[in-house]
């Protein structure tokens, strides 16, 4: 057993679409949440940057003593896991992109037409569609880049027509020219706009990492004997700069769940790692 909180952490609000999946799953987890709300997006930055800014926050995470972290986003997923394990071998970290190509190899029939959507970095990466490949090169795969979902999402601006017009102008002729059958929520971000999407495009399956990732986070655990058992731990979540929807959204997103995650919100200094 192991009482230590799980850190996660995103450039914002994004992996947030996480944790409602975590406290469902394994309700005896505890966690600290980073989103860097300063510096967002990531999804169009230079791979140096994102890597630097990531280095920052796990470092940060490694203070807090968390017992693994999970990159609750998918560019930084696409572009440092590698670096961050070698930096911090003593503890499990876990990418979104894998557990969610792996599943999706193993349960979608080879003539699906899969779309992926993501922010520029992710999909210039070609994460997703190398990583399908690697586990069933059979099933046909898409990719689009969206990079304004990100901005619109961080501002709130989410259930109303601005938004519906942004989804249209980078979805309808990406879902009809490849007669989509599936598409991957690729960015953490996008769970927030998963039922525009739904209502935009009815015959669609959505596939949504921030929900599969939970699964892979259970296994590893309970594999090593790191499941947590009842504490008073309280959840917390930081941001790196003060924003209104961070906290808007934390009472969005966990509307319908357990009161206890309805935490606290602290605005932190990376630096000093203290309360401001
Ligand atoms: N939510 C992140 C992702 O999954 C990052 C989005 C961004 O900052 O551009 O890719």
């Amino acid at each position: 057993m192991d009482n230590r909180p799980i850190g996660f952490f995103d450039s914002g609000l994004g992996g947030l679409t996480c944790i409602p999946h975590l406290m469902k799953q394994l309700p005896n987890e505890k966690m600290i949440y980073f989103g860097d709300t300063a510096r967002t997006p990531y999804g169009s930055k230079a791979t140096t940057t994102i890597r630097s800014f990531s280095m920052e926050i796990a470092d940060f995470l490694m203070k807090c003593n968390v017992k693994m972290i999970v990159i609750a986003c998918n560019t930084v997923s696409a572009t440092c896991l590698e670096a961050l394990r070698s930096r911090f071998p003593q503890i499990p970290i876990l990418g979104i992109i894998e557990p969610a190509a792996r599943k999706i190899a193993a349960e979608y029939l080879e003539d699906t037409r899969v779309g992926i959507i993501g922010t520029k970095v992710t999909i210039g990466s070609s994460a997703y569609k190398k990583s399908i490949g690697s586990f069933n090169d059979r099933l046909k795969t898409y990719e689009k880049a969206c990079p304004a979902f990100v901005p619109l999402i961080e501002e709130g601006i989410i259930e109303n027509d601005i938004m519906d017009l942004t989804i249209k102008y980078y979805m309808d002729e990406f879902v009809e020219s490849n007669q989509l059958d599936a598409v991957v929520l690729g960015c953490t971000h996008y769970p927030l706009i998963k039922r525009n999407i739904e209502r935009l495009y009815p015959r669609i399956q959505i596939i949504n990492p921030s929900r599969i990732i939970v699964e892979n986070i259970e296994n590893i655990l309970r594999e090593s004997d790191m499941l947590a058992g009842n504490s008073d731990f309280k959840n917390v979540f930081y941001a790196s700069d003060l924003s209104e929807n961070f906290v808007n959204m934390i009472d969005y997103i966990f509307e319908n769940e357990d009161a206890e995650a309805k935490v606290k919100f602290l605005n932190f200094d990376l630096e000093k790692g203290e309360q401001r």
